[in-house]
């Protein structure tokens, strides 16, 4: 077996294992491949195992791969410049890193987006996102455009380092994101604002059982077997 079949082979199976400690539906949680500086082969590869939803970091990549693959679900995962907008308008699938008002009103003012708000629950000062506070304000402010679909939130947590106590806060970062979403569906009654997108290559098992219904994969697909980087 390839690499990219047996990788994605485990990747499904390991899925259903954390939806079934958790009691959650594997039906109800997205992969999103990330490609970045990933070869066209690659996504090929993943392409005809049936995967459809990818990521790309920057908005140029992504645009260029969404020439090759038209026909996929395009996710912009990365940061994004409010002077990039203009050029993605119709392009994405779903938008995950909003993280200020005025990225938001820029999105409102050159179409029709879905986005999730980006928010940074870790502590870690060097992490974009929002605060609990700020994510809060900047829902409430977002949801007078009707052209923009907001329907969750989406974090990172901190690089799991190999021991219990980086597990303990990669798991609190991921259950106090879930908290801010139920909070704020509930305060704006907004039932579409239920989509989590959180877990990455080495933390996506907790993150199912945290809640997750995307997870952003790139390494695990690609490179193989996660290691723990010291
Ligand atoms: C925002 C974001 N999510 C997910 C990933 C995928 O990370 P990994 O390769 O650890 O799965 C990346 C990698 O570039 C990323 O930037």
């Amino acid at each position: 077996m390839n690499l990219i079949l047996s990788q994605w082979t485990k990747l499904q199976e390991a899925i259903t294992r954390s939806c079934s400690r958790s009691h959650h539906n594997p039906g109800n949680v997205q992969v999103v491949a990330v490609t970045k500086n990933r070869s066209l082969q690659e996504i090929q590869e993943l392409y005809h195992l049936g995967q459809r939803h990818f990521g790309e970091n920057r908005p140029q990549a992504l645009l260029e791969r969404i020439a090759e693959f038209p026909e996929s679900y395009w996710h912009l995962i990365g940061p994004l410049q409010k002077n990039k907008v203009s050029k993605i308008v119709g392009k994405t699938y779903l938008i995950h890193s909003v993280d200020s008002l005025e990225l938001g009103q820029k999105l409102a003012a050159c179409g029709d987006f879905s986005l999730l708000l980006q928010v940074n629950l870790s502590g870690e000062a060097t992490k974009q996102g929002l605060s609990a506070h700020d994510a809060d304000v900047v829902y409430e402010q977002l949801l007078k455009f009707p052209q923009l679909k907001i329907l969750g939130l989406m974090t990172m947590a901190p690089r799991f380092d190999g021991t219990n106590e980086s597990e303990k806060s990669i798991r609190s970062t991921y259950s106090k994101t879930r908290e801010l979403l139920v909070k704020l569906q509930k305060k704006y009654a907004t039932p579409q604002f239920r989509e989590l997108s959180m877990g990455m290559s080495k933390d996506f098992e907790w993150a199912i059982e945290e809640g997750a219904t995307i997870i952003r994969v790139g390494s695990y697909l690609f490179n193989g077997p996660s290691t723990v980087e010291k």
